[in-house]
């Protein structure tokens, strides 16, 4: 059972962040509410993708609304995404590693196949944003996030904001 009310966004270097995610065995109730409690943490911090783990929640399962309204989110559950194109770098940023915004290399392309709320698989082909945003966010499935991603140069450039993360995250919660 997950604890809905406790769901709070996680930041740079949370373990949960930092681990595999579990698949979900059952699209319960409890699932339908971390949904939308996900979809709410997503709007009001504008993002357009978020995943379990950047709430607390170490399941396989994410959401993604392009244009950050609650029509266009859609769910992502027990997802793979394949590549199937070239690499390129963009600017990314993420809920989870506030303060940086830097470039990081994708897939053009890609594959995903997921179960939505239904209980339903579904495949689509992605390209540009979405496919960017699905290889980001599956990245937070598996244990990964841009601080990871990110090219040795961006690293150094962005080290201060890591540093406060990493020296954020050490102090006791304010909460
Ligand atoms: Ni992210």
């Amino acid at each position: 059972m997950i604890d809905i009310e406790k769901c709070r966004i996680t930041r740079y270097p949370a373990d949960v962040l930092a681990r595999r995610a579990q698949l979900v065995e059952k699209i319960d109730n409890n699932i339908r509410q971390l949904v939308e409690k996900m979809t709410n943490i997503m709007l009001e911090n504008k993002g357009i993708g978020l995943a379990g783990p950047q709430v607390g929640v170490a399941l396989r399962i994410f959401i993604i609304s392009l244009d950050a309204t609650k029509e266009a989110v859609k769910v992502y559950i027990n997802p793979t995404v394949t590549p199937t194109d070239e690499l390129d770098s963009m600017d990314e940023g993420c809920l989870s590693v506030p303060g940086i915004h830097t470039k990081i290399r994708r897939y053009k392309k890609c594959k995903v196949t997921a179960t939505d709320l239904n209980g339903n698989e579904f495949t689509e082909e992605a390209e540009g944003l979405y496919a960017r945003c699905l290889q980001h966010e599956y990245d937070h499935i598996e244990g990964m996030t841009i601080a990871d991603r990110m090219g040795s140069a961006a690293k150094i450039a962005h080290r201060k904001q890591l540093k406060k993360l990493r020296e954020n995250h050490e102090k006791p919660a304010k909460e």
